[in-house]
């Protein structure tokens, strides 16, 4: 009998229409467009404008278009799983918000929070849900506002960083196609060096903490870039050595968009000696950034087209937690 996989059966994404151009941001703080574009990559991000518009807002575009697209009642769905780090409230759960504005009232519905990480960790897990027989049709979509979280007077941070979202549908496949494997991992020692100081349990928002600009992402920039070029380039290794694959055998990889230098370190770590360059690695950050959790579908989505039934993919992210891995699947269907 064959083995019952979860495979990506849809996806969609969606971003605002706002663009934050490096020449609006170098008006902004002290930076340019020059010394953006070759130390990130970034060209542009999106923005999400508007009175009481959070995270949920895009997450149920995204949700929306995927279930139109895919011809999908949203009755018929499960469960729905929302990798976010800027969640509309601490509480609940963004994820039941969406399922609330999308319809899907039989689906139960959860976040996961991993930072960058959010959606690979995501998708395992719901594929777990798939494999096993539990459930049919299960969603995910990774959606982060980061810039409800920004500091728009610190250069370090504010040029890396957009909102957007993407969502997939996973549906059991016993074509052999699907997730195959994966390599999760986490370090919470890497705490220190990027978290946002305030507005948690143990230091609750006060006057002081708004002064002192605590509600923001905190990152030291240089010691997350050193993890981030070494454990993304060994967990995609480690999962292509897990699965017999060299970097010929694979079709894609799918980077985290955090900074174009290190997917050129790990597409050169995996074995594809142009690097980025490679026809292979999948780049959005040039108009999107670095949306978080929503980096990894959102390049499905821009690169949907070109996939082919049966393409080997490696998803790869690193992010706070420290939280890093990778994971292996085939393609199920032909982009349109
Ligand atoms: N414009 C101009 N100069 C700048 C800017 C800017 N926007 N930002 C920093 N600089 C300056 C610094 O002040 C510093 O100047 P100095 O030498 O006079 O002190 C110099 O540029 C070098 O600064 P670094 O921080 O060392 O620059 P680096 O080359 O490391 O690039 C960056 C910074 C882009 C943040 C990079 O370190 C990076 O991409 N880090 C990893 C990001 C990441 O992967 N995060 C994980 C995911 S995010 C999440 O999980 C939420």
């Amino acid at each position: 009998m064959t083995k019952l996989r979860a495979a990506i059966t849809g996806v969609q994404g969606y971003v605002p229409d706002y663009v934050l151009t490096n020449e609006e941001l170098s008006r902004m703080v002290d930076t340019s467009d020059e010394w953006i574009t070759s130390r990130t990559g970034i060209k542009e991000r999106r923005i999400l404008k508007g009175e009481g518009l959070g995270t949920s807002h895009m997450g149920t575009k995204a949700v929306q278009g995927l279930l139109e697209k895919t011809n999908t009642d949203p009755q018929e769905i499960d469960l729905i799983i929302c990798a976010t780090t800027t969640p509309d409230m601490v509480f609940p759960a963004t994820a039941n918000l969406i399922a609330n504005e999308v319809g899907a009232t039989k689906a139960f519905s959860y976040d996961i929070q991993a930072a960058c990480s959010g959606f690979l960790y995501s998708i395992f897990t719901a594929s777990q849900f798939i494999a096993t027989g539990m459930y049919k049709k299960v969603i995910v979509v990774g959606a982060d506002k980061m810039s409800s979280i920004i500091d728009y007077t610190d250069r370090s941070t504010c040029v890396i960083f957009g909102d957007g979202a993407g969502a997939v549908l996973l549906e059991g496949n016993e074509e052999g196609e699907g997730i195959h494997d994966a390599v999760l991992q986490s370090d919470g020692s890497g705490w220190v060096h990027l978290h946002q100081k305030a507005g948690g349990s143990r230091r609750p928002a006060t006057m002081e903490t708004v002064q002192n600009r605590e509600h923001f992402v905190y990152q030291e920039g240089k010691h997350v870039f050193k993890n981030a070029v070494t454990n993304m380039g060994a967990a995609v290794l480690q999962v292509m050595k897990q699965n017999n694959l060299t970097a010929e055998a694979v079709d894609w990889l799918n980077p985290h968009q955090a900074n174009r230098r290190i997917v050129d370190n790990t597409a050169k770590s995996m074995g594809l000696a142009d690097g980025v360059d490679s026809e292979k690695v999948m780049m959005t950050i040039h108009k999107f950034g670095n949306t978080t959790s929503g980096t990894l579908p959102l390049n499905l989505w821009d690169y949907e087209s070109r996939l082919k039934k049966g393409d080997k993919m490696i998803l790869a992210a690193f992010g706070g937690g420290f939280t890093w891995g990778a994971v292996y699947l085939t393609w199920a269907y032909d982009g349109k």
